[in-house]
């Protein structure tokens, strides 16, 4: 009744935001992104027979926001499973929580495959796509490696808003330096951020209308391996993503001056002839993607901005997978 699993982030290249479905955690748009290599989260699941609690911890500590959000993905493996036990669960990160950096994806994901195992389930990578989805969208696309496709789908129950592989990492290897310009917990997550979009900001419907088009060519240029017209779609979509949120009342402003500033940094590398683009999401930190001969250059532009901690830098990586309790 004990199994673990690691799973790694991903950054989305065009962005999920706002739901059709809140109790499902169904999205109003598809989205497309990379998983990552070297960022990662590890999650042992032990379901007890006889007991009735569940046991969170969390990098060593218990999280009460964070451990009724796990609770509630147990709950969906528990009821899949027809059992009622109580559950041991330590996850670790080995990069800030809650900054942006999409850790409910990884640890999701990693929730998902681990629990499911834990409790002798024989799902598919798009049924626990499916299951990870009700519990953080973004953690849909965390169980496939590369480069991955999440549809909205149309079904009212959700069963066709599942997330597919588009293209292995290895097929092309691009890399990613991640500028961390805070470790402070966003003001506004995610969830509520879409909500308050959703019902205040003026431009909900074009960020929909828009969407089926930047999703055709962003698969386009993922499929050519055509590095600019990848750049111009992802910054396109993620700034587009930011004005929708800036738009809503009250407006949600998720950089700070460094973030800004690392965004320029990037666009003024391009126009020098550097195959690098940024996309940043509902945080703080600049990720900045790039062709593997680039990332030594492009990781020392980001530590020289005023105001950046760290850089991280990674590559594209695999999906979810077992590992040794
Ligand atoms: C900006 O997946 O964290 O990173 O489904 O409410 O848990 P919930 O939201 P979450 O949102 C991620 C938003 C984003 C864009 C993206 O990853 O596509």
């Amino acid at each position: 009744m004990r199994a673990a699993s690691q799973a790694q982030p991903n950054i989305a290249l065009v962005k999920y935001w706002g739901k059709r479905d809140a109790a499902l955690n169904l999205p109003v748009v598809g989205s497309i992104s990379i998983t990552l290599e070297s960022l990662w989260t590890r999650t042992d699941v032990r379901f007890v027979p006889g007991h009735k609690e569940d046991r969170v911890s969390l990098n060593g500590r218990s999280d009460e926001a964070e451990g009724k959000r796990i609770k509630a993905c147990l709950n969906l493996l528990r009821e899949r499973a027809g059992v009622d036990y109580g559950a041991e669960v330590a996850s670790r990160n080995n990069f800030p929580t809650a900054a942006g950096l999409a850790s409910s994806a990884s640890g999701f994901a990693a929730l998902v495959h681990a629990g499911a195992r834990a409790l002798g389930l024989d799902l598919s990578l798009a049924e626990q796509s499916v299951l990870a989805r009700r519990c953080s969208g973004s953690a849909a696309r965390s169980l496939f490696g590369g480069y991955v496709e999440w549809a909205h789908g149309t079904l009212a129950d959700g069963t066709d808003s599942v997330a597919r592989p588009l293209l292995d990492a290895e097929a092309w290897p691009l890399r990613v330096a991640v500028a961390i310009t805070s470790t402070a917990a966003k003001q506004v997550g995610s969830t509520e951020g879409m909500r308050r979009t959703a019902e205040t900001s003026p431009y909900q419907s074009a960020w929909i209308d828009t969407q089926e088009t930047d999703l055709g060519v962003a698969r386009d240029a993922i499929r050519e391996r055509d590095f600019d017209a990848l750049a111009r779609i992802a910054e396109y979509s993620c700034l587009k993503m930011h004005a929708l949120a800036l738009a809503a009342q009250p407006g949600l402003l998720y950089w700070n001056g460094a973030t800004v500033e690392c965004m320029h940094r990037v666009r003024a590398l391009r126009q020098q002839g550097v195959p690098v683009f940024f996309t940043v999401d509902a945080g703080p930190q600049v990720k900045a993607v790039c062709a593997p001969s680039a990332i030594e250059q492009v990781k020392a532009a980001l530590r020289d901005v005023a105001g950046v901690l760290d850089v991280l830098d990674t590559a594209l990586g695999e999906g979810a997978r077992a590992i040794v309790p």
